[in-house]
């Protein structure tokens, strides 16, 4: 048997660190479900000293996670957070704190400004305060990649006397070359006494696009836990990526003497759902999860598949559950098939709730044929979006052509339940949209990006707009809307966003 290989994922919070991809709590408790399904191993919850909003997410996640995954926040070497930490995880069932220091000569000298004796004191001291609070206390060495491979030595050994259970050596800045970083893994491996005890972790970044086979490297040398995210999320250019490392091993078992626990059928909805999610769109040439990832286009390529399909494909589509749905669904459909098939995309419903589902169903079925998973996604998607809202967007009638001056009557209904009629002319149908919201809301955001996609199949397929703007401090925003008319979906994601920019500004004030 191979080694098990624990899946550590950071798509709630390294993976949230990209810009414009912040969630709400009820959005990360969705992903966090979906990362349950998908058998991870640890989910890192969030961080939470940063805000009142990632205390909540890390304590509401822990609570639906139950004892399905160890549930992990982050902190710095800093008392207060590790406090914090152990508060939002006190309902954990399967606790960890995951807390550390930078260990490389930059983050002594420029960072910290601390020396390298300070540095293993405060490194001590992090593990055995986390103890208190948890058996289970994961330490990471920042900027490992770049740090003296003594003294790193020397962290290690220090924190695992001091009762770490898992050691991170992460490449922070993504800078290493896959040899080295595996030769850093082995020496730990080799020369840390007690390691065997204890799980060593690689959490690699993309910066020169080598996560994945840094990882890979990892493991090939000792390393029996990887963190990742879904799509490669995370700061810069991201993280490794689950699928890319999850399927690596899974082709290369033997020669890496690993396996992960992995269903690999929910990689490709989980991609999909993470995408819509934070709005960032995933590359079509995407490995492994990319739209084009099983598309062959050469007549030579094609030839080939038809043959055999191994001739130019190395993985199943259907083992990263890329393959289609078999039940059609239409506006013929009722509770039973609707419900069936959700509960196959991992959605289930109290009654209540499925109705309303349900309804919105048939308003889409009226619209189109046939109504596919990713509609239903939509669908799912689009009332959590709404359930957290402060102003909900009613009705929109919007009147333009040419010569006409495009004007956009807009019903709007606020938090205290009032509803507000407004209108308004642009240089356009959208712009007369986003003008007249404006009269309603509280707050200005600026809009930096706008982009449109097809979520569906055919010409009357589900249109999904995504924006992003800018709040006057400075933050972005991003929001999501989705409906057959192209101009409603613009008008949904801007009120989307103003409302993800309205609870972020709460949920940071703590309120
Ligand atoms: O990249 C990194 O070093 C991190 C640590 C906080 C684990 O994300
Ligand atoms: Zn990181």
């Amino acid at each position: 048997m191979t080694r098990k290989i624990d899946i550590f994922d950071t798509t709630l919070r390294d993976g949230e660190q990209s810009p414009g991809a912040s969630m709400n709590t009820e959005e990360k408790l969705v992903i966090a479900q979906e990362l349950v399904r998908m058998g991870v191993d640890v989910i890192e919850a969030g961080f939470p000293v940063s805000s009142p909003g990632d205390f909540r997410s890390v304590q509401e996640i822990a609570r639906v996670v139950g004892d399905s995954a160890i549930v992990c926040g982050l902190t710095r070497a800093v008392d207060k957070d590790i406090d914090v930490a152990a508060e939002a995880l006190k309902v954990a069932k399967r606790p960890r704190i995951h807390t550390g220091i930078g260990v490389s000569q930059a983050h002594l000298e420029h960072k910290l400004r601390i020396t390298e004796e300070e540095c293993i004191a405060r490194a001590i001291h992090c593990v055995e305060y986390a103890k208190k609070y948890v058996e289970d206390v994961e330490f990471y060495a920042e900027d490992a990649g770049r740090s003296d491979q003594e003294f790193l030595l020397r962290v290690i050994q220090a924190v695992v006397n001091a009762g770490a259970t898992v050691v991170n050596i992460p490449d922070t800045t993504g800078y290493s070359m896959p040899e080295d970083y595996g030769a850093r893994i082995k020496s730990i491996a080799d020369n840390v006494i007690g390691i065997e005890n204890v799980k060593i972790a690689v959490h690699t970044h993309n910066d020169l696009g080598m996560a994945t086979a840094l990882a890979l490297a990892g493991v090939k040398n000792g390393a029996r836990q990887i963190e990742c995210t879904v799509n490669g999320l995370g700061e810069r250019a991201g993280n490794t990526a689950v699928e890319e490392v999850v399927m690596a091993i899974k082709m290369h078992g033997e020669e890496l003497d690993a396996h992960t626990d992995i269903v690999t059928t929910e990689l490709t909805r989980a991609s999909r759902l993470v995408s819509r999610i934070t709005g960032m769109n995933v590359q079509a040439n995407k490995a492994i999860v990319g739209a084009n990832a099983f598309a062959h286009s050469s007549g030579i390529h094609q030839d080939g598949v038809l043959k055999a399909r191994h001739t130019y494909e190395i993985i199943d589509p259907a083992d990263v559950g890329a393959a289609g749905s078999e039940i059609v669904l239409s506006a013929r459909s009722g509770h039973a098939a609707l419900r069936h098939r959700l509960s196959e995309l991992g959605y289930t419903f109290e009654d209540e709730v499925f109705d309303d589902v349900y309804k919105r169903f048939l308003e889409v079925a009226d619209q189109k044929k046939e109504v596919y998973d990713e509609d239903l996604e939509s669908i799912v998607e689009e009332r959590q979006r709404e359930v957290s809202a402060v102003y909900t967007l009613n009705a929109l009638q919007v009147s333009c052509g040419d010569p006409l001056v495009p004007t956009a009557t807009a019903t709007i209904t606020d938090e205290l339940g009032e509803t507000h009629v407004v209108a308004a002319c642009g240089t356009g149908p959208v712009d007369a949209a986003y003008k007249a919201i404006d009269q309603v809301v509280s707050v200005r955001g600026d809009l930096q990006e706008f982009s449109v996609k097809a979520i569906t199949r055919g010409i009357d397929a589900i249109g999904e707009v995504t924006v992003r703007i800018v709040s006057e401090d400075d933050k972005v925003y991003t929001g999501r809307g989705s409906d057959t008319d192209i101009i409603v979906s613009s008008a949904k994601a801007y009120v989307n966003a103003i409302n993800r920019m309205i609870s972020t500004q709460r949920a940071r004030e703590g309120k």
